[in-house]
């Protein structure tokens, strides 16, 4: 019996060593023509997302060192033509950038595509956002809305009602969070990301969104502009703008 058990082994190994390898057939594995792509061809959004964007926006589109792209709050806020726009021209003076070939990146306009159609198709829930008022993405859509441009001393009195109880009476930082008042973090980050995470919170951090910083108490647009532009104001290099209550609390 111990023959035949050994034969039954070899058939397998000749099988998974010799035939295998062969098989075009096998599910997942490139066909000939789909061997050899210079770059440009790629049109796969999963290995496009893990060659672009994966190493800061994280491996699902969470948990990165950069906000995430796979929350449903987020995609439902952001605009098909704002991510390509992002996507393609990056955020200046920021960490993101351009990926464009007009912009000096390494993209196609139809691979940028692949990612937004991507992005929107695997994280987005649109249908939960049906009854949702959600507040305008850009500070120019909330005036265009209405609301009035960002005001830093109104800013600092949001800030101690809806963010103080975890990033600290001065914003450098409580038990559940760290601070966001650091002139390198400021110095890098555009004031509509600071926007994007008041609106979205970051859902992988446990960092709630527009909605749930006060039990019931959802932040309104003017709110959230107001907190934004206090933010911006303690921006190195705003010194001048900076309102005279947060000098005094600093100390
Ligand atoms: C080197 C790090 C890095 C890489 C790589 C990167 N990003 Fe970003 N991304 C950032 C940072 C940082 C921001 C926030 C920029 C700011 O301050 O506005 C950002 C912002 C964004 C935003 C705008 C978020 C908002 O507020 O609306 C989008 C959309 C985006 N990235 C998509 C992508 C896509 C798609 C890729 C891959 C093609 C990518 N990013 C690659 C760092 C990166
Ligand atoms: C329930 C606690 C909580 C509240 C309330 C809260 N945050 Fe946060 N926030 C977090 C956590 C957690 C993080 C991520 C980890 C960290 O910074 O410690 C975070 C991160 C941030 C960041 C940095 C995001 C990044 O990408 O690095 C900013 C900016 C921020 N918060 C602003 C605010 C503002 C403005 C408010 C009030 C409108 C607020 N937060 C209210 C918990 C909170």
């Amino acid at each position: 019996m111990i023959v035949r058990r050994r034969r039954t082994v070899l058939l397998i190994t000749i099988v998974l060593v010799v035939l295998v390898p062969a098989c075009d057939w096998m599910p997942g594995r490139p066909t000939p023509a789909e061997r050899w792509k210079p770059k440009s061809e790629i049109k796969d959004f999963n290995q496009l997302y893990a060659q672009n964007c994966s190493g800061c926006h994280g491996a699902n589109g969470g948990q990165g060192a950069a906000q995430p792209l796979n929350d449903p709050v987020y995609l439902a806020l952001v605009s098909d033509e704002k991510l390509r726009q992002t996507t393609a021209h990056g955020v200046p003076s920021s960490l993101m950038p351009a990926y464009a070939e007009s912009a000096g990146g390494t993209l196609t306009s139809a691979q940028i595509d692949v990612l937004v159609a991507g992005m929107r198709s695997r994280w987005a829930r649109p249908n939960e956002f049906n009854n949702v008022g959600l507040p305008p993405y850009s500070i120019e859509d909330a005036i265009a809305k209405g609301s009035g441009p960002g005001n830093p001393d109104r800013g600092a009195t949001v800030y101690k009602t809806y963010c103080a109880q975890c990033h600290g009476e001065e914003g450098r930082g409580g038990e559940k969070a760290g601070s966001i008042v650091d002139p390198n973090f400021l110095a890098l980050v555009s004031d509509q990301s600071l926007r994007t995470t008041v609106i979205t919170g970051r859902p992988d951090m446990k960092k709630p969104d527009w909605r749930s910083n006060l039990d019931g108490q959802a932040m309104t647009p003017q709110q959230i502009s107001d907190v934004v532009a206090w933010l911006a104001s303690l921006r190195p290099g705003t010194e001048a703008k900076t309102p005279p209550e947060v000098k005094t609390a600093r100390r």
